[in-house]
């Protein structure tokens, strides 16, 4: 390391005693780069998954009115009244860093009109989320979603094929212990009809719920089927399940999905008590699981919501969605360790005396402008320094420019895995470690 290195690492080091180091937001985390690779092989692969099922990017902002959230997840839902980051802006309005994307798709939909271009909308998106939750093991304040969401179709093909596209996902980035937990919540007739024989059965046992569950059974019953206290466990798996309510129609728009779904091979559970913890969903809830995981064992979620448009002032548009959480798929993904990240430096420009460096910058340049990744030394350096520095970076190749190789012509590519060293043209480079590498290294 050089002099004037050493002295800025000391200097940061004393200037660290004296003050507290600030730390990052509880529940938020840094992801770095011995991350990050692996995190971009996985968004790579959803991208193709989305798009060979012709899904299309959507961006919409993290920051939302706070009344689309009450609206579409649900004023009594947990998210809304415990977890959501709020804060009055200056000109007074009220807005919440989004705790979910359905709600902001749904609404950058109807915002835009694209119902009037008719037909089916098939939307994806990736990007951070916010709930002030609890922190553990695959559980942040700040977390990642890839999600995809299907506007305008009722059909149960919609709901098989969303399903296989997610089997198709989890097994490409290499994660096979899962299950896949199928439901159906009806419509807002036969939820009705539902709600009032679980109001009933709540009045004789509620006084033995928690605290939390005696308000949801007289606010919003259905979400006792949510509650994680152990102890109300063995009362409310005796509670009547939804599946046993539902009207002709969401039968028949289950029973058509259940359907598909073992044509196209997809293995499910069906598993009444998954009603979720956002109120926008009508017929299919699912979720998958992995035993992986841990307590945070649910990898993703979703459903059809048929209402949502409407319920925030828009035309009857039904929808199918599902988000996936990123963290926890992350932790599932290393665990199966198929998919690798690719974050391996193609070559390392390694230049000696001062008049090879314009010789070495531009080599650099054009390896970078064909998608090759390179370093280049920002010091003139010994050659014996310089390799040890390529390995550091892991560069598969170092390329050797001094003052033989500027009187030759020609530059030395050493091959850092095998130790073996050509002469080969400047000019030529680029499509001698392109034939080596196999393929743009970045
Ligand atoms: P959700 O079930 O609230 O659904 O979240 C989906 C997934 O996000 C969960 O299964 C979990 O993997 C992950 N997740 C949720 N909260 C956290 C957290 N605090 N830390 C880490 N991961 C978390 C939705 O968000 C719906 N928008 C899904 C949907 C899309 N429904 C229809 N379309």
């Amino acid at each position: 390391m050089s002099r004037p290195a050493r002295t800025y690492l000391r200097r940061c080091r004393e200037a660290l005693k004296k003050v507290n180091p600030i730390r990052s937001v509880k529940g938020t985390r840094d992801l770095l780069p011995a991350e990050t690779a692996l995190w971009q092989r996985v968004e790579e692969e959803a991208r193709r998954v989305f798009v060979a099922y012709n899904f299309r990017e959507i961006r919409t902002p993290v920051l939302e009115p706070t009344v689309l959230f009450a609206r579409s997840v649900g004023a009594d839902t947990d998210i809304v009244t415990k977890e959501m980051y709020t804060f009055t802006d200056r000109d007074n309005e009220s807005l919440t860093l989004r705790p979910e994307a359905t709600a902001s798709v749904v609404r950058a939909y109807l915002e835009h009109g694209l119902y009037n271009e008719g037909g089916i909308h098939k939307l994806y998106y990736m990007g951070p989320m916010f709930r002030r939750e609890r922190p553990q093991k695959g559980r942040y304040r700040q977390f990642y979603q890839i999600g995809a969401e299907v506007l305008g179709s009722y059909h149960p093909s919609i709901d098989a094929e969303f399903l296989e596209m997610l089997v198709l996902f989890l097994e490409r980035v290499g994660v096979r212990d899962f299950a896949l937990l199928l439901n159906s919540v009806g419509c807002p007739k036969c939820r009705a009809e539902y709600v009032k024989a679980l109001r009933r059965a709540l009045e004789r046992v509620k006084v033995d719920l928690c605290a939390d569950c005696q308000r949801r059974a007289a606010t919003n019953p259905l979400r006792v089927l949510d509650c994680k206290v152990e102890a109300d466990q063995p009362i409310i798996e005796k509670l009547p399940h939804i599946l046993e309510h539902l009207c002709p129609e969401c039968q028949q728009h289950f029973d058509r999905v259940t359907g598909e779904l073992k044509q196209r091979g997809v293995a499910y559970q069906i598993t009444p008590r998954l009603v979720r913890g956002l109120d926008y969903y009508t017929r299919t809830t699912f979720e998958i699981t992995s035993s992986v995981l841990g307590a945070q064992n649910a990898l993703l979620g979703g459903g059809r919501y048929d209402g949502l448009a409407e319920m925030l002032g828009g035309p009857p548009t039904p929808g199918f969605g599902v988000a996936i959480g990123q963290d926890r798929l992350m932790l599932a993904v290393e665990q199966a360790a198929q998919l690798k990240g690719e974050d391996q430096l193609a070559a390392y420009v390694a230049w000696m005396g001062e008049q090879a460096l314009p010789l070495a910058a531009q080599l650099a340049q054009d390896l970078r402008r064909q998608g090759i990744s390179a370093e280049l030394g920002y010091e003139p350096i010994k050659l014996k320094k310089s390799l040890s520095v390529a390995n550091k970076l892991r560069a598969r190749f170092a390329v050797i420019i001094g003052e033989g190789e500027l009187a030759s012509g020609r530059c030395q590519v050493k091959d850092m895995n095998t130790g073996q060293q050509e002469e080969v043209e400047p000019a030529r480079i680029a499509q001698y470690l392109q034939e080596k590498l196999g393929k743009p290294s970045v």
